[in-house]
C-alpha cells in the first residue's frame, strides 16, 4: 500500500528512487536550516517522515505533528535530535540506522587520530600556503601511534570497530564503558572499570558517546586534567560531550597536544576558539559520509519505515 512520506533532505540517488517508487513521497530538499512550519504543512495526511540529524524534532514540534503520522525515520544512528519520550507519548514509532555506519565512522576516528598525531592538517596548510621551507630534520615533528595507548570511551559498535583497526597499527587498546563486554566482543581491548585509571592511561582518547543531557560536557576541565600531558583527543560521537572552552584552553596550554573533531554542539557552527589553533583537526561531520554507507543508511531507514507501516517488528525501532 502506498503511504505519504515526507523527506526533509536530498537523499543518495538509489534511496530517493526507492522512496519515490514505493511511496507517495514529498521531498522538501531543505538545503540549510530545517524549516519546521514547512515540514508540518507537508506532513498533513502523511504516515511517515524521514529526517536527519540536522533536523530538530523536539517535544514542541512532536506535539504539533498530525495524528496521521505513524513513524519517524532518522537518517542516523544518533537520536539526540529527536525527543524520543515525546514521540513515545504520542504513539509515534521512531526508527534509526544502526550498524551500517560503524566502519565508516571508525575510519574517520582513525583518520583524525593519524592527522592529529602526525600534524597532517597543519602540514597540508603549509604546502597550500606555499610556505614549506623544505625537508629539515626537525620540521613539523609529530608523534607515532605505534605502541601508544588508545582509550575508547563508549565501546559500542563504532568503538569496537575502531579497536580492531587500532590493533592493526600496533596500538594498545583499552576501553571504558558502563559494562564490560563479553571477551569475544572486546577486540583484544582491555576493560578499565575505573574512570581515573582509564584517563591516566590514554595517549589518545577517542570519544564514542551518544549526545543528550546525560553525556553533556563529559570531557570537562577536570577530566582533561586527568589525561596525560601530551594526550590527543578525538571525537566522532556528538559535539555536546565536550566542554569546548575547556578543550580549547588545554590545546592552547599544550596539556592536550592535539585534537581531532568531527562533531560540534551546534552544527554547522564551530566554536570560534578552535579556528585559529594549528593543533586541532576539524571535519564537517563526515563520520558516515561515504557513498556506500549513506546509501545503506537510507535503505535501512526505509526498511524501518516500511516495517512499521506494515505492522512488522523491526530491530531498528527505538520507540
Ligand atoms: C549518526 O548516524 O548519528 C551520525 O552522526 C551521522 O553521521
Amino acid at each position: 500500500m502506498t503511504h505519504r512520506l515526507v523527506v526533509t533532505r536530498m537523499l543518495p540517488e538509489p534511496v530517493a528512487a526507492r522512496a519515490a517508487a514505493d511511496h507517495d513521497t514529498r521531498f522538501l530538499d531543505f538545503e540549510a536550516a530545517f524549516e519546521p512550519e514547512i515540514f508540518l504543512a507537508a506532513l498533513d495526511g502523511a504516515a511517515a517522515a524521514l529526517v536527519t540529524p540536522a533536523d530538530r524534532i523536539d517535544a514542541g514540534l512532536i506535539a504539533r505533528l498530525p495524528a496521521s503520522v505513524r513513524v519517524i525515520g532518522t537518517f542516523s544512528v544518533g537520536t539526540d535530535h529527536i525527543d524520543l519520550e515525546a514521540a513515545r507519548a504520542r504513539g509515534f514509532a521512531v526508527v534509526n540506522t544502526p550498524d551500517v555506519l560503524s566502519f565508516a565512522t571508525a575510519e574517520i576516528a582513525l583518520t583524525l587520530m593519524l592527522m592529529a598525531a602526525r600534524r597532517a592538517g597543519e602540514g597540508e596548510r603549509v604546502v597550500r600556503a606555499r610556505a614549506w621551507p623544505g625537508w629539515k630534520p626537525n620540521f613539523m615533528l609529530g608523534t607515532t601511534l605505534e605502541g601508544k595507548a588508545l582509550g575508547i570511551l563508549g565501546m559500542g559498535r563504532i568503538g569496537r570497530t575502531l579497536a580492531g583497526m587500532a590493533r592493526g597499527l600496533s596500538m594498545q587498546v583499552l576501553y571504558h564503558n558502563r559494562n564490560r563486554l563479553h571477551p569475544d566482543q572486546e577486540q583484544g581491548a582491555l576493560f578499565h572499570a575505573g574512570e581515573d585509571r582509564f584517563l591516566a592511561a590514554c595517549d589518545v582518547l577517542s570519544i564514542h558517546l551518544p549526545g543528550g543531557v546525560a553525556t553533556r560536557h563529559w570531557l570537562n576541565a577536570e577530566r582533561i586534567a586527568r589525561l596525560k600531558p601530551g594526550a590527543i583527543v578525538v571525537n566522532t560521537g556528538r559535539g555536546t560531550t565536550i566542554d569546548d572552552d575547556a578543550l580549547i584552553a588545554a590545546l592552547k596550554s599544550g596539556h592536550i597536544a592535539a585534537a581531532g573533531l568531527d562533531v560540534f554542539p551546534a552544527e554547522p557552527a564551530v566554536p570560534a576558539g578552535y579556528l585559529d589553533l594549528e593543533n586541532v583537526v576539524l571535519l564537517p561531520h563526515l563520520g558516515s559520509a561515504t557513498q556506500e554507507t549513506r546509501t545503506a543508511m537510507g535503505m535501512l531507514a526505509l526498511d524501518g519505515i516500511d516495517a512499521v507501516l506494515a505492522g512488522r517488528e523491526v530491530s531498528s525501532r527505538l520507540v
